[in-house]
């Protein structure tokens, strides 16, 4: 390890992904010494900048932990020292010549690994891989890439698109982020159902009455429109990041922690999925909406969006997995912008307790009464159990209760981003939170048909407005398989 370096490549240096996670999550490794010794971070764009430049960017993106201020500045000055820039075409194979030749004065010999991180647009994804891959892949260390959604806009669209990266590398030289696995809750999901007795011998149909995952945003795509009214959210959050939380929510047990056994698992559950009917998605879009003077946009007054665009911003669906553990269970997800609050959670909510003696002590709303788990990807990260109890005093009254695992009471240390783990891991080469190519394929499988069916039929979405809950139809969405969805409102 003493005599070898890496390299790492941010190729799209000054997009918006680049300067708000990639650099900031470069800095925050160094800072904690998570970087080998010899490392260079290299800038790749178009633009015309010089290294000097490009630090100024840099530097301006980066921050310590609130709990780490100690030579935060001397940090930073030693991290922006080893990162250079160098201007290129994304599909000029002479410009990726020169960076490797730059690559190579600072690799000074030794076994040189280089790790690209292609954050750019999906139609020069391609041009790049093949450029870096024949002229800057190292000659006698690892190459590895990483890449970035979208994979693809549907089954087909992603085939040829696996198709085309594996003329240029082997599947293992891929690293498809979803980053939401770098998310801490996420990793805890395994850590939680796994190794706690009283957790495991619950997942099933036998306990659990229906499962929910939950993405809101209290924003809406300003800014991102040209992007996302190709995609939705369908593709944008559902086929991934939710999608990608279920598979880990309802896996089987994995033969051990290794990357090809937990796959292995996330693809059969994927693989178990029963096909999605158009009847089982709602879908939205937000509509502009005033609110204490305060004009909010609709989804199609972005500039980058035609005006009659039907492009979801909101979605809910009804999904089951047609296997002996989770036969007839829902699993209700439901994905928007512009809503009311932003968090991501994991709701599991249990089965009544048969012959509850108690029934009578908790009025009529025998919903209230049943467990539900709640794991709070964001913010404020949380786990927390539904309990109920009873209400001291001499009478017998019961209430709900939490039992609650709140992170920033229970730990001081601030948590990393999502970006921090993923980049750490490709660097060691752990692919566990990545996705392999047969994940993805089963994902775009799963949502392929009803995407097609709505860009057909031409489904009109559910107006909602700006900052609302969203649309109504969604409540009878679950309504139809007897799912109320948990509010965090009304956790307290
Ligand atoms: C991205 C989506 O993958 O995830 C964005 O493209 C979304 O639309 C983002 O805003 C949310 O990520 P996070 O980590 O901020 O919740």
């Amino acid at each position: 390890k003493e005599s070898s370096t890496v390299s790492i490549t941010v190729v799209g240096a000054s997009g918006d992904l680049a300067k708000k996670k990639i650099f900031p999550a470069l800095f925050a490794l160094y800072y904690e010494g998570c970087l080998p010794k010899h490392f260079t971070v290299f800038g790749y764009a178009r633009s015309k900048m010089t290294d000097a430049e490009l630090r100024t960017m840099v530097s301006k993106t980066l921050t310590c932990r609130i709990d780490k201020r100690e030579n935060c500045d001397e940090k930073m000055d030693q991290f922006l020292e080893r990162c250079f820039y160098h201007p290129g075409q994304y599909d000029s194979e002479e410009n990726f010549l020169e960076l490797d030749k730059k690559l190579k004065v600072h690799e000074g010999g030794r076994v040189a690994n280089r790790l690209f991180y292609l954050s750019i647009p999906p139609n020069i994804f391609i041009d790049a891989v093949k450029c870096a891959s024949t002229s800057a892949s190292s000659a006698n260390g690892w190459t590895r890439v990483i890449v970035e959604k979208p994979f693809g806009r549907d089954s087909e669209s992603s085939a040829a698109l696996t198709r085309s990266l594996k003329q240029y590398l082997d599947e293992d030289q891929i690293f498809r982020i979803d980053h939401y696995l770098g998310k801490e809750l996420v990793e805890n999901l395994s850590v939680l159902r796994f190794s706690n007795l009283i957790f495991e011998p619950l997942w099933s149909r036998q306990y659990i009455r229906n499962v929910q995952f939950i993405f809101a945003e209290d924003f809406g795509t300003e800014g991102r429109g040209g992007y996302f009214d190709n995609y939705g959210i369908i593709r944008d959050i559902m086929q991934n990041h939710l999608l990608q939380i279920l598979a880990l929510f309802a896996m089987e047990t994995p033969v051990s922690l290794d990357a090809e056994d937990i796959r292995n698992e996330k693809v059969k559950v994927l693989r178990s999925m029963r096909p999605l009917r158009l009847d089982d998605v709602v879908t939205g879009q937000y509509k502009s909406h005033t609110r204490g003077g305060v004009k909010y946009p609709a989804y199609t007054d972005d500039k980058t969006v035609p005006n009659d665009s039907l492009t979801p911003t909101f979605a809910a669906a009804a999904l089951f997995i047609d296997n002996a553990r989770w036969d007839g269970v829902p699993f209700l997800m439901k994905a928007g912008k512009a809503l009311h609050d932003r968090r991501a959670e994991i709701r599991v909510q249990f089965r009544h307790v048969p012959g509850n003696l108690y029934n009578k002590n908790f009025g009529t709303d025998l919903d209230l009464a049943t467990n539900e788990l709640v794991i709070r990807v964001q913010p404020d990260e949380a786990i927390y159990l539904k309990i109920n109890n009873k209400v001291p005093g001499l009478g017998m009254r019961l209430d709900r209760s939490n039992l609650n695992l709140l992170y920033a009471a229970r730990y001081s240390k601030e948590i990393p981003d999502a970006y921090e783990r993923l980049l750490l891991d490709a660097i060691e080469g752990e692919r566990r939170l990545f996705i392999r190519s047969d994940e993805l394929d089963a994902a775009w499988s799963l949502f392929t048909p009803v995407l097609k069916q709505l860009e057909e039929k031409k489904i009109v979405p559910e107006y909602y407005p700006y900052g609302s809950r969203g649309p109504v139809g969604s409540h009878y969405l679950a309504a139809r398989y007897n799912v109320r969805w948990g509010d965090a409102a009304s956790d307290q």
